[in-house]
């Protein structure tokens, strides 16, 4: 899969895709992300690609131009399945919609600042609006990174043991049961002895018992679409 991405600091998103799973599945050969510094297709040489909104108000929009110029030039050597700009008043993302854009092959996501991109790009060009969740960050590059953690680790071979994306929370609309490492026993606090049984079949039991308990009693919305 290939991920790039539009935006005006693009050096926010460096470390995340630098470390851990993102890293290895870029080592792998599985991921490649591209940054890209909106600047570089500024209108002027002061670097300006932001202007005042029409009709008043205060904050900045980011200009069609810069924006067109960018995913021109990149469409010209990729074919992008989708173009997904993130904003606050997007769709929020959620596990199906990660699950289905770890099969596409080409992504290009635009980060927003300020006010956001003037209408006429999300009209004639965005294909996807994400949203990651009820609250305002200053800019789409935390919520790109979220996207391409939430989809990277579902391309088949990122994740080293490949049951472990199947068992995660919202795989199956279930929040993941609770889980333990040794020692059995900590300060008196015991390890559930099922666990302890070997009984694998016991253990799936309570493992899917447990998972429904803490959906119920947490995420009762998530039992409702099953
Ligand atoms: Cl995608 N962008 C911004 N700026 N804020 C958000 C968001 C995106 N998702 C939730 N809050």
């Amino acid at each position: 899969m290939h991920i790039h991405i539009i935006s005006v600091i693009p050096e926010l998103m460096e470390s995340p895709l630098s470390h851990s799973i993102l890293k290895r599945a870029k080592e792998k050969g599985l991921l490649s992300v591209t940054l890209h510094h909106l600047r570089k297709w500024a209108v002027n040489e002061y670097g300006q690609i932001d202007d005042y909104q029409y009709g008043g108000g205060a904050g900045m929009v980011m200009m069609c131009e810069p924006l067109e110029k960018a995913i021109l030039e990149l469409q010209q050597e990729n074919n992008f399945d989708e173009i997904i700009y993130l904003t606050p008043d997007g769709k929020t993302l959620n596990q199906s919609i990660a699950n289905s854009l770890s099969l596409k092959n080409n992504l290009l996501l635009i980060c927003g600042h300020y006010k956001g991109i003037d209408q006429r790009i999300r009209d004639h060009y965005v294909t996807m609006e994400l949203s990651i969740g009820d609250y305002v960050l200053s800019g789409g590059e935390t919520a790109a990174i979220v996207l391409v953690d939430a989809i990277g680790r579902l391309i088949p071979g990122v994740l080293n043991d490949e049951t472990s994306a199947l068992t995660d929370s919202f795989q199956d609309n279930l929040l993941a049961p609770p889980v333990y490492t040794r020692p059995a026993d900590y300060n008196g606090w015991k390890v559930p002895d099922v666990l302890l049984s070997g009984d694998l079949k016991k253990i799936e039991e309570w493992r899917y018992e447990e998972a429904l308990k803490r959906t119920q009693e947490r995420r009762p919305d998530l039992l409702d679409s099953i």
